[in-house]
Formats: C-alpha cells, sequence, structure tokens
C-alpha cells in the first residue's frame, strides 16, 4: 500500500502515544520508509528506542540532535515526506500548528512540508470538544490538513467521550485515500443522500430510524477527494463538510424535493439514506400530553424516492437487511431499477449502524456480485466509487 513512500511520522505526548509503535510497524510492513518524530513529551510515554526497532531508522528528537549531518533536519524531512502523520496529537500540538508556531522539530517539519498533513487526535473528551480545539481543528482542515475523527468510548483518564485515538486501520486507510488520491471523477457530478429521516409527530417528537450519516458522508467526501462535485443531502451535521455543497432535510418528504432537484444533470445519485417508509398521518399541531392509557399512532407510506426520481444518471441504492440479505437486496435492485446495490447485514458485529467500518456485498445488474471484507466506510465508500468512476468514464 506504501511502496517506496516515505511517510513522516509524528508521535506526541498522548498516552495513546503506544499505539504510534503500531503503526509504525504497520507502516513498515505495507512497504514505507518511516521517519519518525517525537516531541520531548512523546518520549516521556514511549522510548525512541522502540520506534527505532520497529523502523530501522533512528527517531528525530530534537532541532539540534545531529549537529555533524549536514542537512537542516526539519527541512531535509519536510522535504523527503511523501505525507507527514501525526499520531497520536495531542490539543497542545493541533493548537500550535494551528498558530504555525515552528518552535520544535516536529511543528518545524509541518511549516515547511509541501506533504499532505493528515492528524489523528487523542485527547479527553473536553479538551476535543473545548471550542479552542474545534477552532483550531476548523482552521486546518480549511488549509487542507486531514482529520482522522478520535473514537468515542472510555478514555485512559477515566472519563467517557470522544477523544480516544482513531484505529489503525481507520488511520491507514485515510493515509492511503490521501497519498493515492485518484482524479478519476474530475467533471462528474454526484449526488449522495445520508442520514436517517425524522418524520414528526408533535413539535417535539419524530418517528426516526438508527442511521448515523457516517456511510453516506463516507462516500461524499470520498468522491469529492476523487475531483467530483458532490451534492450532499443529508439529515445530519458532520464536522468536516468542506468541499461539498450540503442540503439539510429532516423528512422522506422534503429529501425526495431535495434529491429531485439535485439530480438535475447529476451523473450519479448513491442513496446512503435510511428513508422512512412510515410517517404519521397525522402531526399534531402542540406537544402531545401523557395521560391516556393508550396512545395509537396511524402511519402512512412515504414517497420512495428511488422509485420516484427518474432521469438519465447512475443510480446506486442500499439494502439494509436483518434477514435473507442477498434475496431482499437482489429484490431491491431490480424494483428500484439500479445499477448497483450495496447490501448490508446491519445485524453483523461491526457492520451496524453508527459503527466506523462495514461489511458489504456489492450485486450489479449485469448478475455479478462482490463481497468486500469487514472494512473502515472510506474504503467501502472508494470501492463504490471505483465503479461508478469506469462506469462513467
Ligand atoms: N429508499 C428510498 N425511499 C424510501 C425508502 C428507501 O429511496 N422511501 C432507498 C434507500 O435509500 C436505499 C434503498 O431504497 O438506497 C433501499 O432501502 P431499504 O430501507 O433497505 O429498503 P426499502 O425499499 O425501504 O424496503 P424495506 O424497508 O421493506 O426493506
Amino acid at each position: 500500500m506504501f511502496k517506496e513512500k516515505t511517510i513522516v511520522l509524528g508521535i506526541t505526548g498522548s498516552v495513546a502515544a503506544y499505539k504510534a509503535a503500531d503503526l509504525a510497524s504497520r507502516l513498515v510492513q505495507a512497504g514505507a520508509a518511516v521517519e519518525v518524530i517525537m516531541t520531548e513529551s512523546a518520549q516521556k510515554f514511549i522510548a525512541p528506542l522502540t520506534l527505532r526497532a520497529l523502523t530501522n531508522r533512528q527517531p528525530v528528537t530534537s532541532m539540534w540532535q545531529d549537529a555533524n549531518k549536514f542537512s537542516i533536519e526539519h527541512v531535509s524531512l519536510a522535504d523527503a515526506a511523501d505525507a507527514v502523520l501525526i499520531a497520536p496529537a495531542t490539543a497542545n500540538t493541533i493548537a500550535r500548528l494551528a498558530c504555525g508556531l515552528a518552535d520544535d522539530i516536529l511543528s518545524s517539519t509541518v511549516l515547511a512540508t509541501r506533504a499532505p498533513v493528515i492528524i489523528a487526535p487523542a485527547m479527553n473528551c473536553n479538551m476535543y470538544e473545548n471550542a479552542a480545539t474545534q477552532a483550531n481543528i476548523a482552521a486546518l482542515k480549511s488549509r487542507g490538513f486531514t482529520f482522522v475523527e478520535p473514537e468515542s468510548g472510555r478514555l485512559a483518564c477515566g472519563a467517557e467521550g470522544k477523544g480516544r485515538l482513531a484505529a489503525a486501520e481507520v488511520i491507514l486507510a485515510a493515509l492511503d485515500a490521501v497519498l493515492n488520491r485518484k482524479n478519476d471523477l474530475a467533471g462528474r457530478s454526484i449526488v449522495v443522500t445520508a442520514g436517517g429521516t425524522r418524520e414528526p409527530l408533535d413539535p417535539v417528537r419524530y418517528v426516526g430510524n438508527r442511521s448515523s450519516g457516517k456511510m453516506g458522508y463516507a462516500l461524499a467526501a470520498a468522491a469529492r477527494d476523487r475531483g467530483a462535485s458532490v451534492r450532499l443531502v443529508s439529515t445530519v451535521d458532520m464536522p468536516d463538510s468542506s468541499g461539498l455543497s450540503v442540503i439539510r432535510v429532516e423528512t422522506a418528504a422534503q429529501m425526495l424535493e431535495a434529491v429531485r432537484d439535485a439530480v438535475k444533470g447529476a451523473d450519479a445519485l448513491i442513496m446512503a439514506a435510511a428513508v422512512a417508509d412510515f410517517r404519521p398521518s397525522t402531526v399534531a399541531g402542540d406537544k402531545i400530553k401523557k395521560g391516556a392509557t393508550s396512545l395509537d399512532l396511524k402511519l402512512e407510506p412515504t414517497p420512495d424516492i428511488l422509485s420516484e426520481v427518474k432521469g438519465d444518471f447512475v443510480r446506486v441504492g442500499f439494502a439494509a437487511e436483518t434477514v435473507d440479505l442477498i434475496g431482499n437486496a437482489k429484490k431491491k435492485l431490480a424494483g428500484k431499477n439500479l445499477d448497483l446495490i450495496v447490501a448490508n447485514d446491519v445485524t453483523a458485529p461491526d457492520s451496524s449502524f453508527g459503527a466506523e467500518t462495514n461489511m458489504v456485498t456489492l450485486l450489479f445488474k449485469d448478475g455479478h456480485a462482490e463481497d468486500l471484507p469487514l472494512m473502515p466506510k472510506r474504503a467501502v465508500a472508494e470501492k463504490i466509487l471505483d465503479y461508478l468512476a469506469v462506469r462513467l468514464s
């Protein structure tokens, strides 16, 4: 995956620094030359010797490390890098990069490089969510840095929340996407839907589903990175929507209208959204009060967007199933006149709503099928787009 690539791996002072050893090892196994830079605090968590043994190179730990070498270290690493990966990245390092500081070897290298920079944060959840950190992340994103979002869960400090370093597979997939970036969708216009629709019951309640929107967002971001112009019709907000034209909707009816409009002149429609099949027949004008011994909800069907929206574009659907995955998906492929359906067993571990990963089978109109292994949603997105790129070429 990373043959003949030089990756500068920046390690900063987080307890997750030990995970950088695994990343370094995987990068080496994938063919990369790995140059490690460790901040002073990183060295309190993990010894440079570990990284030297794994990468077969001496980690750089200071601006002034090797005065005998006739090269200015931060410039030579900045020039040599095909990518700079900072994992884990602390709030402090992110803040220093956002300010453009160059007061240690890592920040100097980042300032001096023209290579893409990928940052995988790890920190306490309150520090991550702090407005200062979020503003710094937004500033760096707007300058083209790629962020690999931390996971939610139990943190080393005992708190529960978002701040755990993303899984190695997710970080490496992001690095792969940046390094081996294709431009095979340049000039194409793609409409993607994401999230689950919400059908109102009264002014405060709705009937909804568990879709997180992550698959749709992964598709939209991947299509954007491959050069497409992307219109994203979504029921959820995601932190990184730069370069996407986002149309926010809530209900199936609103999504239908937005998609109808967005597909005009589009080359493809990818319906990753989980659209409600039924909505409350009446929406109460005021909040429904408790007190009654039971409450009957009358529901009516919503429009089927894929069936309603016609036009000359490639049509991709998803089939979220709990039983007879392939049988049900094949029926939808034919019934909704699709070119490709992505069959997704939502009961499988690591493949359910909200997960970072997905395991799917691609079923094509011509009858052939491709089983994909469990992989990050971004990698699933790339596979779907590989098909689209060929179809549209
Ligand atoms: N879909 C749609 N409009 C709807 C419902 C679904 O366009 N009202 C799309 C989804 O975005 C997805 C595909 O149709 O791409 C299949 O959705 P899914 O929920 O799996 O199937 P349904 O057609 O809703 O059938 P069922 O719920 O009975 O499985």
